[in-house]
């Protein structure tokens, strides 16, 4: 039997389909194919579930990290800490601020930003710091927020990158409401996957929320009339009522996401593999975005399994500070041991909500072959 890595038809049975097309057909019917009544909804549900007042939908993920930077006043000359290992994205939107990423090493239990080196790297022109909830992980901002003021005297803007972390909940704070604002995805792979490009920003404060809704339109309060410049970083509304549909079965796909995990690891402690194979680090508020092992023959074990139709996925294989488009901040091999290492031992196992136990016990009856 084939094992994706994803299958996408899970979210789309037969009755989400029929509902789905019933929305769009209400969308063709107003014919407000951008921002329309779909999106307000959408904004409206998602801070009801997420417990944030504060919601503006956007293009993509990427787009609502630029949005949250540049609410949080970042731009050119300032420099922005970022973990080295995460999706580019975090990254790429500090540059696209005309900012600069300042890269910081991760915690290896984690994979999250490590607050000690994060603080080593404020320097004057240190204007924010970017935590990311990495795998779906609810990092401590709180912890990083303090840490990173005590050190420079002066607040420092933290911006949460959520994208991997709807549902994620931490118990100091609610997740994308603890920093300046944060950035999430809808990406259609994620934990809330749009039938389209989507994501949105939060914030707990009314005038961030106010900047970042005048900059999705391109910076003006009134049309035609622009403070600042600047995007087109509007939803359609078809993608709004596709995730409108979605979004109550969130609770059920994060839930089955965790049950998989649960699952994940009663398997690889029956099969003996502790020395062998390091597995994510828990917390209550994780919703495994993806479900990631550390091992140290990270190739040869994902060809074995590939060759048994099992297919894993490598979340990242390339720390941020030596992609070749960063090459003139002049990050050097050996220079983020953690990040680096990471980006040589990390596998994401399937952990998509429709994945089967059946699924599970044949993969780690596989990993147990390897290395046996
Ligand atoms: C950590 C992280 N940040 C940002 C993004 C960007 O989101 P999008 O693909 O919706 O632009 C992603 C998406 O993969 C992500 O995983």
């Amino acid at each position: 039997m084939a094992h994706p890595f994803f299958d996408i038809h899970h979210s789309y049975d037969a009755d989400t389909q029929e509902a789905l097309l019933e929305r769009w057909r209400r969308v063709l019917a107003h014919g407000a194919f951008v921002n329309g009544p779909e999106v307000r909804e959408l904004e409206a549900a998602l801070g009801q579930l997420l417990g944030l007042p504060e919601v503006i939908c956007c293009s993509n993920g990427s787009d609502a990290l630029v949005l949250a930077l540049r609410a949080a006043d970042v731009g050119p000359g300032d420099e922005v800490l970022v973990p080295a290992f995460t999706f580019f994205a975090s990254a790429g939107a500090i540059a696209r601020c005309g900012a600069t990423p300042v890269f910081v090493d991760i915690d290896p239990q984690t994979f999250l930003l490590d607050v000690e080196d994060a603080v080593s790297k404020i320097t004057p022109q240190t204007k924010a710091a970017m935590v990311v909830h990495l795998y779906g992980y609810p990092a401590d901002v709180q912890a990083l927020t303090t840490a990173l003021q005590q050190s420079a005297e002066r607040p420092i803007a933290v911006i949460e990158d959520a994208a991997q972390a709807i549902g994620a909940v931490h118990e100091k704070g609610t997740v994308g409401g603890m920093g300046v604002a944060a950035g999430w995805s809808c990406f259609p792979t994620k934990n809330l996957g749009a039938p389209g490009d989507g994501g949105f920003v939060t914030t707990d404060h009314a005038e961030v929320a106010e900047r970042m809704r005048r900059l999705r339109e391109h910076g003006g309060g009134r049309q035609y009339y622009h403070d600042e410049v600047g995007y087109n970083f509007r939803m359609d509304s078809l993608v709004a009522a596709g995730l409108l549909e979605l979004l109550p079965r969130l609770v059920g796909f994060n839930a089955a996401r965790r049950l998989g995990a649960e699952h994940y690891r009663q398997l690889f402690a029956a099969a003996d593999l502790a020395d062998k194979v390091q597995l994510p680090t828990d917390h209550p508020g994780h919703v495994y975005h993806q479900f990631v092992i550390r091992v140290t023959q990270r190739e040869a074990l994902r060809h074995f399994l590939s060759e048994r139709g099992i297919s894993c996925a490598v979340y990242y294989p390339l720390a941020l500070h030596l992609q070749p488009c960063f090459a003139a901040l002049g990050g050097q091999p050996g220079q983020l041991p953690e990040a680096e290492l990471a980006t040589e031992e990390v596998l994401a196992l399937p952990i998509y909500p429709g994945a089967t136990a059946q699924q599970r016990e044949e993969l780690v009856t596989a990993v147990a072959e390897f290395f046996a």
